[in-house]
């Protein structure tokens, strides 16, 4: 594998089909799981490491962001990668952009109404790695269902030739979904953060033995968060896939979002549900058999 720090190098690396995983690094199974598609369905892989200034506000923690360059380099090699792009900010801003990208509609509810700034911040880097790579392939995780909305639309509105391609949550053994801010939780958040699944895994049974109401799916993933006291549930949002646009009766394909505070770390998760030959099937992602890499020395 190949660490480059320059667009030049890395499109001169490319060959055949390129596949293109984003992150920012502090790797888990969820960022491997996306290179292990993309080393299955093309020809050359590449991985950009980059904690983006850009997409964080004014005091979240893109000072305290977890980083640790060489055990993220050794999983991506290990993962089969051909080739890490670890740009500096300054081959990603020279200056401060004059040009950003603003994806509207799909970023107005959920985050993006939490989170001034932070998806013009997501979808100006993206781009700019699109431009940089011309990836044919492009892998994203399903947990953040907004901003894979926003990339999609992003995508098609500006004609990059990229397919972009969800893959499914990766959990913990208990059900926790995959974030590298995970490792910021106490024991006892860690205790109460299991009811944002626990409230999926009983929506998505909802869902199988036939509710289409939003309300009701909504009512049943808030209850489950509210029971805990170390946690506190901002939403639980039944929406559009591709719009994000919230849904009062599950008729379309959708994700049910939640998302929490535990402390000051902000938990996001959702359950995929997708119609598939006339049924509608809740996808609540993949669990590991141990716990994550994210607490072992690799
Ligand atoms: O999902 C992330 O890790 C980031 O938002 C991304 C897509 C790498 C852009 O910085």
């Amino acid at each position: 594998m190949r660490t480059v720090a320059t667009f030049a190098e890395v499109r001169a690396l490319g060959s055949g089909i390129v596949g293109f995983v984003p992150t920012m690094g502090y790797l888990h199974e969820g960022h491997l799981s996306l290179v292990a598609a993309a080393r299955r369905e093309c020809d050359t892989v590449t991985v950009s490491l980059f904690v983006n200034p850009l997409q964080f506000g004014p005091g979240e923690d893109l000072d305290s962001y977890p980083r640790d360059f060489g055990r993220d380099r050794l999983l991506v090699e290990r993962a089969g990668a051909d080739v890490l792009f670890a740009p500096s900010v300054e081959e990603m801003y020279p200056s401060a952009p004059l040009t950003t990208v603003t994806v509207a509609g799909v970023t107005a509810g959920m985050e993006g109404a939490r989170r001034p700034g932070h998806f013009d911040g997501v979808a100006t880097v993206v781009a700019k790695l699109f431009a940089g790579i011309e990836p044919d392939r492009s892998y994203f995780g399903r947990k953040d269902a907004q901003q894979l909305a926003m990339v999609r639309r992003m995508a098609a509105d500006l004609s990059f030739p990229t397919r972009i391609v969800g893959e499914p949550i990766v959990r913990e053994p208990d059900g926790l979904s995959l974030s590298s801010r995970n490792i910021y939780l106490d024991d006892a958040q860690r205790t109460a953060a299991r009811s944002i699944s626990r409230g999926l895994f009983a929506a998505a049974e909802a869902v199988t033995a036939g509710e289409r109401s939003g309300r009701e799916l909504e009512r049943i993933v808030a209850s489950s968060v509210r029971a805990e006291p170390g946690i506190e549930l901002d939403y639980a949002v039944l929406a559009d896939r591709d719009t994000a646009e919230p849904l009062g009766c599950l008729d379309r394909p959708a994700f049910l979002a939640v998302a929490a505070a535990a402390g000051a770390t902000r938990l996001l998760d959702n359950v995929h549900i997708d119609r598939i030959e006339g049924e509608w099937v809740p996808d609540v992602g993949v669990r590991l058999d141990t716990r994550s890499i994210l607490y072992k020395e690799t």
